[in-house]
């Protein structure tokens, strides 16, 4: 059952599955690749700069802007009268404004924005507002929003069964809380746009988003003109993580603003504080969680519920927290369980999408919960989990969806815990912990299963545009954006492939709504899904018409027409691709081409919790190894084996890139990365100097990454699987590994370690297991 269906291919392929480089990589080290800082000011440029709220929350009583006007090369100061059309640039609800105008909802927030002829002259003259707040004391906390029981979207909850009285008739009981913090995204390219005013009104915005549609949609609301009078371009990002889904907008639509009101361009850039402190984050969340099981570590029962801190408003929170609901059973069944959620409104900035969307933390959770169940019983973590896998039998999620795959995942792991060894390294750990009093040992393997699709249904769509030019060459045009992770080449890959052409033929084209309308974010690991088959489709339509006329031409069948090696070949006669473009062109056939794709198979009924939300899911597993000093928390990485499954890679060396740099992001996530915010609402880790990514050095030193080779069995684009965000999440095994080694202070004792688990919080869970918590 279900074993891995065989490609339909012919796999007599030339340009997909090839490692071949990222299309900017020589471009990116060299640092010849442009952004929007790098291209050249038209003469004029203004620079904006804002007023942000130094208050969390409260009522605007005055705002006086005179001292920054009068400052010398301040061209205009915008606030909320000079907005000509709806003061709203919120993705989903319509609950943010570009600038507060009756009251403030975080430290940072925009009030207004200062134009001026220097960035400096606009950063000064900003701090010169006399600004009267009302104060308000303010929601900074999980605990704070409960207590007012503030929230930005209503609760949701699904399962199946009633939980507690299966938790209750199990053999055994555990429950707990379980925090997880935050994430900065920390792109190296931080926000920016640069707008252009043009004819009648017109706009041309360059900014860096993962979502020129909704940058041009939000323009055209604010500015009060049609979309049609909006044009966004985006050529690349450098890093997005999420954190330009949909908080790009902010900066482009200020810009579009400001060259709207002086009639000229208008860049704003924000520098790293800024950045840090005006964009949301990955949501932190509490997890209240109580599970039974039995003495092989069989669950019976789960119950969690999901408070998250949204911040201020609800900009992605809906999908963002819908996917920790369907990420919370990972890669278990659970016969009986309730998902909770709830939306918790602070006055913090607005979290936003993260690479996994959620889904990192749901998994996170109940990875942490197996670790108790097998501390409970005393079975090693991974039979622990093998317990629990789906299975053919047992394969229906809480939210209704199968999962078909099921051998996937255990084969995986399966193989996983062969080459990387597993058995023998924990008893080999096991003795060493034993003689070694306070360094610390510890192993964890862990698996992803992660669902591929937006689960708002009507995102799952892409178009793209292809044309040949008479001389062979080929445009390539999609609604998908490059933030680094190798999209652009993928598509490519498959144009190239179509046309049988060289890879050098196909010119790779920065993303614009001019070319391709009504364009879905890229995110959800989607991008290469959709606009992959969208391009294919474009590309497959012209070479049809290529080839009739071929066909016609030469008197001959079309299927004795074919092109590969860079050529046509038409029965016994070849012409080169470019001869051939050139008698198409003179024979007026149509060359140019838009295709279209949507996801099939999906649908979500979110009333009833029921559905197919997923077209498929992408699975993974990791081992991760570490040492952990127990008398300072200090702790090292020392070996990660990953295996992933990319399906059918359409390029390898790009996938592994990714794997690569998703698992020790998600890593820093997990160890190193720990957002402050104070008692008022002010961010105090808003700089590297206090905000630790990880770097070079603390890339594992050992550190084995495998594709396991496996064919989608949806039809996908050569039946690859995304890529994008998986890889995250499996960094929740360097979690796990780090709460194995304090458990060997004590296996008698849980190990109460939070999110992240920094050096301190090790420490401090280290002497609680001891026996003397810390103050
Ligand atoms: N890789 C790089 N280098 N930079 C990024 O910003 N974003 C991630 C992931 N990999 C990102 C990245 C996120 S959040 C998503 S959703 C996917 O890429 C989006 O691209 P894809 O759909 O083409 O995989
Ligand atoms: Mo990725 S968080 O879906 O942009």
């Amino acid at each position: 059952m279900n074993a891995p269906v065989k490609s339909s291919e012919a796999e007599s392929l030339r340009h997909v599955r090839q490692s071949l480089p990222h299309d900017s990589a020589s471009k990116h080290v060299q640092g010849t690749a442009q952004y929007i800082d790098d291209i050249r000011e038209p003469e004029g440029t203004l620079h904006i700069a804002l007023g942000q709220s130094p208050k969390a929350r409260g009522r605007i009583v005055s705002l006086d802007l005179s001292a920054v006007r009068s400052v010398p090369g301040v061209v205009a100061v915008l606030t909320t009268k000079d907005i000509p059309g709806k003061n709203d640039i919120a993705p989903t609800l319509a609950d943010d404004p570009l600038f507060a105008d009756i009251e403030v909802s975080f430290v940072g927030q925009a009030l207004f924005a200062v134009v001026a002829t220097e960035r400096d002259i606009a950063r000064r003259a900003a701090k010169l507002a006399r600004v009267e707040i009302a104060e308000e004391r303010p929601s900074i906390t999980v605990e704070d929003a409960l207590e007012r029981d503030e929230t930005v979207l209503p609760d949701y909850a699904f399962g199946r069964g009633d939980a507690k009285a299966a938790i209750t008739q199990a053999p055994q009981q555990l429950a707990g809380q379980f925090r997880i913090g935050g994430q900065e995204h920390f792109y190296l390219e931080g926000q920016i746009a640069m707008a252009l005013p043009g004819e009648d009104g017109d706009i041309f915005v360059y900014s860096s988003t993962q979502h020129p549609t909704e940058v041009q949609h939000v323009v055209s609301r604010v500015l009060g003109i049609p979309d049609a009078y909006v044009t966004c371009e985006t050529r690349r990002m450098g890093g997005g993580f999420g954190g330009k889904e949909s908080q790009a907008t902010q900066w482009a639509v200020t810009a579009a603003l400001a060259a709207r009101v002086t009639g000229r361009p208008c860049k704003l850039r924000l520098d790293r504080d800024d950045d840090f402190v005006l964009t949301g984050k990955r949501h932190d969340f509490r997890s209240d969680w109580s599970v039974g099981f039995d003495g092989e570590g069989r669950i019976h029962g789960y119950a969690v519920d999901h408070l998250a801190r949204c911040g201020y408003s609800a900009d992605l929170s809906g999908g963002v927290v819908d996917r920790t609901m369907f990420h919370s059973d990972n890669a278990y069944w659970l016969p009986v369980v309730h998902v909770g959620s709830r939306r918790l409104k602070t006055n913090t900035v607005s979290n936003t999408a993260f690479r996994g969307f959620g889904g990192p933390q749901g998994m996170l959770v109940i990875e942490q919960v197996m670790d108790r169940i097998a501390w409970a019983t005393g079975r090693d973590p991974l039979d622990v989990r093998y317990a629990n896998f789906y299975s053919p039998n047992h394969n229906l999620t809480p939210f209704g969806m199968e999962v078909e795959e099921t051998d996937t995942l255990i084969d995986l792991v399966r193989m996983l815990e062969r080459t990387s060894d597993y058995r023998a390294r924990r008893q080999d750990i096991a003795a060493f912990n034993a003689r070694s009093p306070i360094l610390k040992r510890g192993i964890a393997l862990t698996p992803v299963k992660f669902g591929i699709s937006f689960t708002l249904t009507q995102l799952n769509q892409a178009g793209a545009l292809v044309h040949v030019y008479q001389d062979g060459s080929v445009h390539l045009n999609h609604g998908g954006t490059e933030m680094g992770q190798g999209l652009y080449i993928k598509i490519a890959q498959v144009v190239a492939e179509e046309f049988g052409i060289a890879m050098d033929r196909v010119r790779i084209t920065a993303t614009t709504t001019a070319k391709i309308p009504n364009t879905s974010p890229t995110a959800a690991s989607a991008g290469s899904d959709l606009n992959g088959m969208a391009a294919r489709i474009a590309a497959a339509a012209i070479k049809t018409r290529m080839t009739a006329f071929a066909a016609q031409t030469y008197g001959v069948s079309e299927d004795q027409v074919e092109f590969r090696d860079d050529r046509v070949f038409i029965g016994n006669d070849s012409l080169s691709f470019p001869e051939m473009a050139k008698k198409c062109v003179a024979g007026r056939v149509a060359l140019s081409e838009a295709g279209h794709y949507k996801t099939p198979k999906i649908h979500w009924d979110r009333e009833k919790a029921q559905g197919r939300p997923f077209f498929y899911f992408a699975y993974g597993a990791a081992c991760a190894e570490v040492i952990v000093d127990t008398l300072t928390g200090e702790n090292r990485v020392t070996r990660v084996d990953i295996l992933n499954d990319a399906g059918k890679s359409l390029n390898p060396a790009i996938d592994i890139g990714q794997i690569e740099g998703g698992f020790v992001q998600g890593m820093g996530w997990l160890t190193t990365e720990e957002l402050v915010f104070d008692k008022e609402g002010r961010l105090l880790t808003h700089a590297p100097s206090t905000y630790k990514i990880p770097v070079a050095s603390d890339v594992p030193e050992d550190f084995r990454v495998a594709l396991f080779p496996n064919a989608n069995r949806e039809e996908t684009i050569y039946r690859s699987k995304a890529v994008g965000e998986p890889p995250v999440m499996l960094a929740n095994s360097v979690f796990c590994a780090l709460t194995d080694a304090v458990h060997a202070l004590d296996p008698s004792k849980p190990v109460p370690l939070h999110a992240p688990a920094t050096p301190e919080a090790i420490l401090r869970a280290c002497e609680a297991v001891r026996g003397r918590p810390m103050a």
